[in-house]
């Protein structure tokens, strides 16, 4: 049988990455996908010099590569939402099969994108596009099909967690740790969309509409960035047995489904607690499978172009069935997708760690108390430290059982009321996992 023609648009890590599996590994690909891969056009600006392209042809355009009559399959690396978008919905257009590593565009212009795509009968596949190398969208959307998902929670961002990590090991300062990131080469071209959780929030949008069968609703999903962390509260969720992740939590209950990235604390002893680095985890707890963990490396040049490769060959061995019959790119039939409502942040429910400056005064931690029992709030432990020889504050930390985020928001309203607290409140959101 002749081999199947693809295009690869984007030459950078994945790109490079992708030409380098497909060309090493190219037998054993052949013998799993039943027919050969092969790559008939690149569109590059500038040569990958850690890739090396031999006699494939080469265009500067990536429309090129789109409006070639000859190619099969056009694999999108050059990230982004808006060329990107362009490109991909030509290559539909033109009736190829797409895969793309695209978090942001499958985020974001997903549900256009895979409407398109059933128009014209082809594939658009992303196992890239959420945690690099773990084939964690094949998992969720196949491997776990017969339950009904509860609730998902990820490290999905690995500039993120490695800044939590040196912050934790070595005590470094966020800003510090930042620029080392950066110079690893994992953080996107913006490291805001890292730091402050848009890059997870995109992941997490994907994730949560492949386990619940829900539309892409990234515009709903609530991001905090880990940026106002500091060391103290880091060292101070250590002496209370936690460790603080950038979690991106999707979790379904009876009034909607929560979609929410920020700073967590989860217990010291679960696994994905000890995730550390540049290393990705997802956690899915299912009604049959109970909770499955899925671990690596969630971007990097060959990991990332391992689920590339990986989709490239489902879309191979797929090819001439009936589009009908495919796996739907959102898990679920389009036509039976739920509209179950995603919550706003104050009618999401979390345990929360509070950190309390209050002077040391006698009765504070009465006051404190009253405010949160008024509240319905029930504290799970209370840590008061000693007082602060640079202000001569007490520090109060209090970790408290799950309840209404707008409540604690209440509460913390009437705490930085009071004349003995002084500053703002610290609140990271707690979650035991289990
Ligand atoms: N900036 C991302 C990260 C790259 O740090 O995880 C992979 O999507």
């Amino acid at each position: 049988m002749k081999p199947v023609k693809v295009g690869i648009c984007g030459l950078g890590t994945v790109g490079g990455g992708t030409f380098n599996v497909l060309k090493r590994n190219a037998e054993e690909i052949a013998r799993r996908a039943g027919r050969g891969i092969e790559v008939a056009q690149i569109a590059a600006r500038r040569p990958n010099p850690k890739c090396e392209t031999g006699s494939t042809p080469i265009t500067a355009d990536i429309f090129d590569v789109a409006n070639n009559p000859e190619i099969d399959v056009v694999i999108e690396l050059i990230g982004g939402y808006t060329l990107a978008h362009e490109l991909v919905l030509k290559a539909i257009e033109n009736g190829k099969h797409v895969v793309t590593a695209n978090k942001a565009l499958i985020a974001v212009h997903g549900n256009e994108i895979f409407a398109k795509a059933r128009e014209k009968g082809v594939i658009v596949a992303f196992e890239a596009a959420v945690a690099g190398g773990i084939p964690v969208i094949k998992a969720i959307r196949e491997g776990l099909a017969a339950n009904r998902i509860n609730w998902l929670a990820g490290i999905i961002n690995g500039t993120g967690n490695f800044i939590l990590t040196e912050m934790r090991e070595k005590g470094r300062a966020f800003a510090d740790v930042l620029k080392e990131a950066q110079a690893l080469g994992y953080a996107e071209a913006d490291p805001t969309f890292d730091v402050e959780g848009i890059d997870a929030a995109h992941k997490l949008t994907i994730l949560a509409s492949i386990a619940f069968g829900i539309p892409l609703q990234f515009d709903k999903a609530y991001t905090e960035g880990i940026t106002k962390l500091t060391t103290a509260d880091v060292n101070y969720a250590e002496a209370l047995g936690y460790r603080i992740k950038h979690l991106g939590v999707a979790r379904r209950t009876d009034k909607g489904i929560e979609l929410r990235v920020h700073p967590t604390l989860i217990p010291a002893d679960r696994l994905i607690a000890n995730v550390n680095g540049v290393m990705n985890a997802v956690m899915v707890n299912g009604d049959a499978a109970g909770s499955t963990l899925f671990y690596g490396a969630g971007a990097g040049m060959e990991p990332t172009a391992s689920s590339v490769v990986a989709d490239l060959v489902d879309v191979v061995r797929v090819l001439t069935t009936d589009p009908e019959n495919r796996v739907p790119h959102l898990a679920f039939q389009p036509d039976a997708l739920s509209d179950h409502p995603i919550l706003p942040i104050d009618a999401c429910e979390s345990a929360y760690y509070l950190r309390i400056q209050a002077k040391d005064h006698p009765g504070v931690l009465a006051q404190v108390a009253t405010i949160l029992s008024e509240r319905g709030i029930n504290i799970e432990s209370v840590m008061q430290m000693e007082v602060e020889e640079h202000d001569g504050l007490v520090p109060m930390i209090l970790v408290t059982h799950r309840v209404l985020e707008s409540r604690i928001i209440e509460a913390i309203a009437a705490l930085e009321a009071l004349d003995d607290v002084v500053g703002n409140v610290v609140r990271i959101r707690v979650e035991q996992l289990n």
